[in-house]
Parts: structure tokens; C-alpha cells; sequence
């Protein structure tokens, strides 16, 4: 039974505070504005409660102490108080979702897809408790993480973010993730949020953002279960999905946030919405703030127009279309989560223990991230038995995705988007790098797509293919627009629909020069270890078997030293697959594939990997 959340003090301050806040303080404190949109002196006018970082936004020249000035300049508007200002103390939130992966220097996590495969509850803990101090680094105190979609269609541009698609790993990784981050809410903690609530990984065609068509006891199964031991471990907050749910937008839907999370599952912290997620509502933006608020919302992540927000939902409150007590509701359980934290007794942001703390990016920190990596790799192929690699072979490395460690983060690393090449990510190590530092007779091809291969001068190859970097709908694969309305995203007002990353889940249409690459090399005889960057299984019959050995690595992040380790045999593979690995020679090859479908005919199972 999971202990209450406050003690009978601190439930007692809570209903003070709310009987003494005006209501413009109350709505303040359930807004959340993005930084850029506000700066300290509106922020104490309008009582705003949480500001966030959107991915890549941040301040100056994104240094640590430029992330604590700016946090400190918010927490001490926040706490000036006057006769129209009530001190209460800012919280600010972040994507730290693999790492505090905006700043530079940090230490970068593999992507969740990855850690799946590793399969590591601990090591989920640990990782957790590094982020949190890299986190508190620079002064901020909430992520938006973990993230506990369970992903059931690969086309979906999200899948990375997904540990697996089965609730079996996600489930016994949810409460470790949630501890090694919320600890004992004292110096060395931060604030958790699980997302996105509900079913953002099964949407139809895995559209982003689409519609979620399952009955409720297959959503239970599925998309529900791991929240119940992060919800139990007393995680403080869950953000709502922008998918719907048999039609109904999850952002609207009072069954889902308030009967099933507040009352059902008894959820004592505070919801929040995801971006700007109430305005798919409705066409009437008034409108659409009563129905989130009304569905169970308590604070609204409103990226620029928070003033029309904060007036809509003032006039609601003042025309009795939204209560007093459901505003009271929300603002209780915000001041709940922030006294619960402690925010309220923490010293200012830049007199705190961890804030600008010589440990964030440190090599022991790193080391954490680079035995993640070791323990991500999954080995799908090694008929000649190359691998593992004396250090001392003659070896070729080219690829696009061999010196590129933008590349090898994946998407919400330095931009939203992810970035490319070597110069953003500060620290860590390339593939390339994590080889030549053990194998002094390497040579990385001078040309990326291994023309420059010679049979004389090289004797094996390791070629690193793959994905670039993307994020959310940016990602899909879709083979036309249409099928994002068959989704039924029941979408009102514009259809603000990204760019898909491409139209299949052939790795060779994606991205042909990987084939290319590969048979250009061995055509010269060397044979290839084929290397894959890659946010989720892609169809890789020929790639593969034009390969002697073939390595699935995910998102490893920014210690790619870890496969060097594992290549050369100084760390075994341990990697599983957490994701069915579909066979581009079926009839299905693009459509979803997961464990425990009556038609189930995998390249890879669930649960495959090789080993030493
Ligand atoms: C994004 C994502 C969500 C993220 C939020 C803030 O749209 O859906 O996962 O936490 O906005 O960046």
C-alpha cells in the first residue's frame, strides 16, 4: 500500500495556502510556460507555477552554470513575495529523457529501445540516479521522464523512446526508473513524470499522435500496467498522451485522467498536459481549456499563448463552466507534489549541493552510460565467428555512422531533433574513436562509402549503418499522408502532421548507401561486421546477408567506447531483443509484428541474441 503522499502538517499547510491564494495565483501556479516565451518579472505577475525547456531550448551558450543563472533568475522571481505575489517556489522541467541529453557536455544514455535489450533493472536504477545528479546540475528539478509507451508498430517515429513491445520489460523497469530519480526527495532527487497517459504506442499504422483502438482490458494489458508500480513507488507526476482513444482525445478525457488515474488507481500527484495538447479539443481554444481542465489537467504545459490560457480560464471559473473546486483540486496536488519535494525549504538554485557539481559528465558518470552500451548490443549474426576481434587485425571502418556522434544519440540530444556530427556532443566518444583507441592498425575510410577499401592493406571490415536522428512524428514511417486521418486522430482545427522519416522500413530505401557501402566492400573481399544505428528493427535482409556478422546497437548515445568493448571481446554480448525483429521477406514485413501474434514469423524473436 502506497504511503500518503503528505503528512498531516503538510496537508494542513496545503489547504492554508489555498484558502489565502487569490485566484490569479491559483491559475499561475497551473500554468506552464516554455522559456523563451517568459521572463522572470511576468512570471511573478502572473504567479506562473512551472516554466520548461522545450527539446533544445536553452539558455546562452548552454553551459551548465548558464542553465543555473537562468534557473536561479525564475526561482527568485518565483519567491519575491509582495501584496500581489505569494512566494511559491518555481519548478522547472526538462526532457532529460537519456541523460540531461540538452546540454552540452552531459552524459548521453542509449535510448530507451536499447536499454530494453539489456535488460538490467539495477543498471535502469542507476542510470536514473546519474541523471538526477546531471539534472540537478544545472538547477532544474523535474524530468519528463520515463517514458512507458510500449511500442507495438515500428513505423511509429516514438519507438526509441519505448523500452519494449511488451509490458513484461517496461513493467519491471517503471518503479526502478521512477526510484533512482525521486530517491528520498532530498538533495539527491528529482521529480519524475511518467508518460505518456494513455496508449501512446498503439496507435493505428503507429501513427504519432493517432488514434489508440483497443478495448479497455487490451489497454490495461498493454498500455496501463507498467504505470501501477511507478504509480505505487509514488511518482508525482504523469503526463497525459496526445493520442486518442477510441476516438476521444486522451487530453479530454475525464474517464482516463480522472476515474481511472485520480480516483481508480488513486493518483495523489499532478497531472500534466503534454505541448499545447488541450488545442486539438476543440476549434474554440476557450473551449478546449475547459474541457482539459474539466477532464482531470492540473497544470497545462502551454508553450507561447499562456496569457490567453490564464484569461480563458479565469472567465470559466468566473462563469461557473469551470468550478472552484476542481481549481482548487489541481492547485492543491501541484502545491502537494512541490512541498513533498521539498521545493518549498530547498535553498535558491545556485547555493544548492548539486547545482554546477564537477561530477556532471565526469568519466564515472560515463562509465555508468558505456556499460549500458556493452549490455545494449545485440548480436544477430556471426556465421564465420569474426567477432569477437583481435586488436591487433587490420581493420577498415566506414559508414555514415561510424565517426558521428550526434548520430549515434539519436533524437532529444542538444535539439529536439537530434544533431549531426561530432562537434555538438562534447565528451564521450564516436564508434570510430572507441576502435582506435584499442585497435592501432584500424583506418577509418577516408570516403564514408568504403571505396577506399584495399584487400591488401585490410583484412575485416566494420561498417556502421543506419538511422539519422529524428523525433516524435518526424520519425513515422507513413507511405502517405491519408492514412494519418484513417488513424482517426480525431484531430479538430489544423492537422499539424511532421514530415515522416520515410515511407518504408526497408533499411535499403531508407538509406541506400548503407547497401551500397557494404557490397562495394566486400565485392573487394574483405568481408563486412555490419553495425546498425537505429531507433527500432528495420528490414535488413539484404544488409544482412551481405554481412559476415551484423550488431543491432540502437541509440548508444555518447560513450560509443562501449562497442568497441564488446567488439573486441573484452565485455560479452548480453543483449536480447526487446523488439521482434521483422522479416522483410514476409508478407507482412511492414505491418506490426509482436510477441504473442497468432501470425508470428520474426527474422529475430523476441528474446534473440547471440553470444561469445
Ligand atoms: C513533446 C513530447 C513530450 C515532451 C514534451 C515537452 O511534444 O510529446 O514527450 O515531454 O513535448 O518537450
Amino acid at each position: 500500500m502506497k504511503k500518503p503522499l503528505l503528512s498531516a502538517d503538510q496537508q494542513q499547510r496545503v489547504n492554508e495556502l489555498v484558502t489565502t491564494m487569490t485566484l490569479a495565483q491559483k491559475i499561475g501556479q497551473m500554468t506552464q510556460t516554455e522559456r523563451m516565451a517568459i521572463n522572470p518579472e511576468q512570471l511573478k505577475a502572473y504567479h506562473i507555477g512551472s516554466v520548461l525547456s522545450g527539446g533544445g531550448s536553452c539558455p546562452g551558450d548552454n553551459t551548465v552554470a548558464e542553465w543555473v543563472e537562468m534557473n536561479d533568475d525564475y526561482w527568485a522571481a518565483s519567491m519575491e513575495s509582495d501584496d500581489d505575489h505569494l512566494a511559491i517556489p518555481l519548478i522547472y522541467g526538462i526532457d532529460a529523457i537519456h541523460g540531461n541529453n540538452n546540454i552540452k557536455g552531459a552524459t548521453v544514455f542509449p535510448h530507451n529501445i536499447g536499454l530494453g535489450a539489456s535488460n538490467d533493472p539495477d543498471l535502469i536504477q542507476r542510470i536514473a540516479e546519474v541523471t538526477a545528479r546531471e539534472i540537478l546540475a544545472t538547477g532544474v528539478e523535474w524530468t519528463f521522464a520515463p517514458t512507458l509507451a510500449v511500442a507495438r508498430d515500428s513505423r511509429w517515429g516514438r519507438t526509441y523512446e519505448s523500452y519494449s513491445e511488451d509490458p513484461e520489460i517496461v513493467t519491471r523497469y517503471s518503479a526502478r526508473f521512477v526510484e533512482g530519480l525521486q530517491g528520498n526527495l532530498g538533495t539527491d532527487s528529482v521529480v519524475a513524470c511518467v508518460k505518456h497517459w494513455v496508449g501512446d504506442g498503439g496507435t493505428t499504422n503507429g501513427i504519432d499522435q493517432g488514434e489508440t483502438t483497443l478495448s479497455r482490458e487490451e489497454l490495461e494489458r498493454l498500455h496501463m500496467a507498467a504505470y501501477f508500480p511507478a504509480l505505487d513507488a509514488g511518482v508525482l507526476t504523469v503526463m497525459v498522451s496526445f493520442n486518442s482513444w477510441q476516438g476521444d482525445k486522451c487530453h479530454g478525457h475525464k474517464y482516463l485522467l480522472t476515474d481511472v488515474l485520480k480516483n481508480e488507481l488513486e493518483f495523489d500527484g499532478y497531472v500534466i498536459s503534454d505541448w499545447d495538447g488541450i488545442d486539438y479539443l476543440s476549434d474554440y481554444y476557450y473551449d478546449a481549456v475547459a474541457m482539459g481542465v474539466n477532464a482531470g489537467i492540473d497544470m497545462f504545459m502551454v508553450s507561447e499563448n499562456w496569457q490567453p490560457f490564464i484569461q480563458h480560464l479565469t472567465q470559466h471559473v468566473e462563469n461557473g463552466t469551470v468550478s472552484v473546486d476542481r481549481i482548487d483540486d489541481a492547485v492543491s496536488r501541484i502545491l502537494s507534489v512541490k512541498l513533498a519535494y521539498g521545493l518549498f525549504e530547498k535553498p535558491r538554485p545556485k547555493d544548492r549541493h548539486w547545482s554546477n557539481h564537477s561530477s556532471f559528465g565526469s568519466v564515472e558518470h560515463r562509465n555508468v552510460a558505456r556499460e549500458a552500451v556493452q549490455k545494449s548490443l545485440v548480436l544477430l549474426k556471426n556465421t564465420e565467428q569474426l567477432l569477437p576481434l583481435d586488436k591487433q587485425t587490420k581493420l577498415f571502418v566506414a559508414g555514415k555512422n561510424a565517426h558521428n556522434r550526434g548520430h549515434q544519440c539519436g533524437g532529444f540530444t542538444i535539439a529536439w531533433q537530434g544533431t549531426s556530427g561530432n562537434d555538438f556532443i562534447l565528451g564521450g566518444t564516436s564508434i570510430w574513436e572507441g576502435i582506435k583507441t584499442v585497435a592501432p592498425n584500424a583506418t577509418l575510410s577516408a570516403t564514408e562509402n568504403g571505396t577506399d577499401a584495399d584487400p591488401s592493406q585490410h583484412d575485416i571490415a566494420i561498417v556502421v549503418v543506419g538511422e539519422t536522428p529524428y523525433a516524435e512524428g518526424m520519425g513515422d514511417i507513413r507511405d502517405g499522408d491519408d492514412i494519418v486521418i484513417q488513424a482517426g486522430s480525431q484531430i479538430n482545427g489544423s492537422l499539424k502532421v511532421l514530415e515522416a522519416y520515410g515511407s518504408s522500413l526497408e533499411l535499403a530505401k531508407l538509406h541506400p548507401e548503407d547497401l551500397e557501402t557494404i557490397t562495394t566492400i566486400v565485392a573487394k573481399g574483405i568481408p563486412v561486421i555490419a553495425v546498425l544505428i537505429s531507433g527500432r528493427p528495420l528490414l535488413i535482409n539484404p544488409e544482412l546477408d551481405a554481412s559476415s556478422a551484423f550488431v543491432a546497437a540502437w541509440l548508444p548515445g555518447s560513450e560509443g567506447q562501449g562497442i568497441a568493448d564488446v567488439l573486441f571481446g573484452d565485455i560479452p554480448f548480453s543483449g536480447k531483443l526487446s523488439f521482434s525483429w521483422p522479416d522483410g521477406r514476409s508478407k507482412n514485413a511492414d505491418k506490426p509484428l509482436n510477441r504473442g501474434d497468432k501470425e508470428y514469423n520474426p527474422l529475430f524473436p523476441y528474446g534473440y541474441g547471440l553470444t561469445y
